[in-house]
């Protein structure tokens, strides 16, 4: 793996993408047993579906209580009904909340104006899971994303709407515009974990790990975080 000094961490490449959602979903669930009352940040998708997988897996399997879990979503679509199928907020329920036991008032989710006041009385994010987008978005922190946005509106980019369009059954269904935790905000999480599968992904993480850091790939600035593990698959890493 050849990065350039002082460009961050080297990625963990696996041969199965198991292998990495088992090692995030136990990192995640021996916080909550050391700690009891955790602030979680979710992504959603099909990229960290496994991790949630497994958590529900070894709680079920360990009687891990969750209840003092507090969780803060990435992003939501806007001009969709609250109750819509699509919406991250219910996906993540279905996915996270319900299956471990979280209570809603714990389960913060976008669109919200304090949202940023919410992490903040939290005591902030200790561990923030993220999926990076073809075009190098993190969360909904599209091209041109600066270092220093924050949760806010924005509009979605042709690709993002494109890999959203199955889910929603045309891409005439799909929203346009979103809110999204900032590049800022998703920085301040104590610990980042980040995922990216498949063959999707492989033209856009060598950009995300070799071009200068800046707007133009906002994963670029995940490489200034501290605590940032990424994980790869082979196919994902192909030109890395
Ligand atoms: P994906 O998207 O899970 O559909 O690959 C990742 C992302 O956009 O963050």
């Amino acid at each position: 793996m050849s990065l350039r000094r002082g460009a961050g961490p080297a990625p963990i490449v696996v041969d199965r993408r198991e292998e990495a959602e088992i090692a995030l979903a136990r990192e995640i669930i021996a916080l909550v047993q050391e700690r009891r009352r955790v602030v979680i940040g979710l992504a959603t998708g099909s990229t960290p579906a496994g991790v949630y997988r497994e958590i529900a897996r070894l709680r079920a399997e360990e009687r891990i209580d969750f209840g003092a879990v507090e969780t803060f979503n990435l992003d939501e679509y806007l001009d969709l009904p609250r109750d819509h199928a699509h919406t991250f907020a219910r996906w993540t329920r279905e996915r996270f909340h319900a299956p471990l036991g979280i209570s809603s008032e714990r389960a913060h989710c976008p669109p919200s104006d304090d949202y940023e006041s919410q992490i903040r009385d939290a005591g902030g994010i200790d561990l923030q899971i993220l999926g990076i987008g073809r075009n190098g978005h993190i969360a909904f922190n599209e091209p041109g994303s600066t270092r220093e946005s924050r949760t806010r509106e924005v509009e979605l980019h042709a690709w993002t709407r494109e890999d959203a369009a199955a889910a929603f059954g045309g891409l005439e269904s799909v929203p346009h515009r979103a809110m999204t935790m900032g590049v800022a905000t998703i920085l301040e999480a104590r610990k980042l974990r980040v995922l990216a599968f498949g063959p999707r992904k492989v033209e856009i993480m060598k950009r995300v790990l070799e071009d200068p850091i800046g707007p133009e790939i906002p994963a670029t600035f995940l490489r200034e975080h501290r605590d940032l593990v990424l994980w790869l698959d082979r196919e994902a890493a192909a030109r890395i």
